[in-house]
């Protein structure tokens, strides 16, 4: 069974269309990651899956139960962990657990074991017995991704799961997300910032602006898709002679002047570097430095979502020197 088909789905806030008419899948066993800036509807799209928001228009199907008509189906197969923390910090760790894991229904023996099972996996088993209220920001994220664990859902949602958390636990997380997925067949959906850990995580990729799908493919087909190397050459002085040749080569795309640098938008960069090279000696140009750079999910990213700017002011130069500018002021 599919573990999730998005029909149509649609928000709307007042004016504002915050969800516009998404449709997708999601298989079952997938670890499926969305993808989008600040504001591109990613968590309204997770309020209307697990049946927290009501959507203006579309449907949805979660493990088979239809979320407008079958909410409590949905419920109790899925899992969510939110964006905002929503843990009660006037009870301890293990209270949380207990708490939650009562609603679902889970006797007790069996509570206890998967009570302590998902601590360990969080590494809180020391501060199972501490308030919530004492405990670090890393340590509450940790705790709601136990709590989400407990009641073994089929499908999962993440909200954001790593944000804010050390480089250590954001690894261990990701190695539990990995496992839960692989050996429960747990189909997952989660919403990420970091490129690093959608490219590391998930099957596939739905790349979210402005309430629309933009790209959906896995991590290398994206970045097939979009590929563009980027050359870099220290040159004291860029002659006019060397832009001219550069111009006409076919897999030079983009010719850009940064910093003193030369930078060079390619297809296929280090086969072309020979003839980079050649073409630098045959016209005497000393080169101090030179780098290559393979695009990453970042880059697939940045070139997508940034193509507002592109729109606004016209020109495919300046644009790309703004997403760069950008992208180094971060
Ligand atoms: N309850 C609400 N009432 C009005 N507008 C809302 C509401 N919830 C969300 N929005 C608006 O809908 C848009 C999408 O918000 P959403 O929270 O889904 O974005 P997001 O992709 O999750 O962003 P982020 O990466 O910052 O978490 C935003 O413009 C937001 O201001
Ligand atoms: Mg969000």
């Amino acid at each position: 069974m599919t573990a999730i088909v998005i029909d149509n789905l649609t928000k709307r806030f007042d004016d504002l269309v915050a969800v516009d008419n998404v449709s997708f899948s999601v298989k079952s066993g997938e670890l499926f990651g969305l993808l989008g800036p600040n504001g591109a509807g990613k968590t309204t799209i997770l309020n209307m899956l697990t049946t927290l928001l009501v959507p203006t228009a579309g449907s949805a199907l979660i493990a088979g139960s239809d979320i407008k008509k079958d909410p409590d189906g949905v419920r109790s197969n899925i899992g969510i962990i939110f964006q905002d923390p929503s843990l009660d910090i006037g009870l301890t760790g293990r209270e949380n657990l207990e708490f939650h894991a009562m609603m679902y229904n889970i006797e007790r023996s069996e509570r206890k074991k998967r009570i302590a099972e998902v601590l360990k996996v969080v590494n809180l088993s020391e501060k199972a017995d501490t308030l919530v209220e004492y405990y670090s920001g890393g340590m509450k994220r940790r705790l709601e991704i136990a709590r989400g664990l407990i009641h073994y859902p089929r499908v999962l949602f993440l909200d954001e799961p790593t944000l804010g958390l050390d480089a250590q636990t954001r690894r261990s997380i990701w190695d539990y997300i990995k496992n839960l997925n692989k050996e429960y067949g747990t189909s997952i959906i989660l919403t990420t910032h970091y490129m690093e850990e959608a490219d590391y995580l998930c099957d596939r990729i739905a790349i979210i602006d402005r309430g629309k799908i933009i790209a959906l493919d896995t991590p290398a087909n994206l970045k097939v898709q979009y590929k563009r190397d980027r050359i870099t050459l220290a040159v004291p002085d860029i002659p006019e002679s060397l832009v001219t040749e550069l111009e006409k080569r076919a897999w030079v795309q983009d010719i850009l002047s940064e910093n003193g640098n030369l930078v060079l938008s390619v297809s296929k960069g280090e086969e072309n570097l020979p003839e980079l090279f050649h073409l630098l000696h045959s016209l005497g140009v000393s080169v101090s430095a030179v780098s290559l750079h393979t695009p990453t999910l970042e880059d697939v990213f940045i070139h997508l979502t940034g193509a507002s700017i592109r729109e606004q002011d016209g020109s495919r130069r300046s644009a790309i020197r703004d997403r760069m500018r950008r992208r180094m002021m971060r």
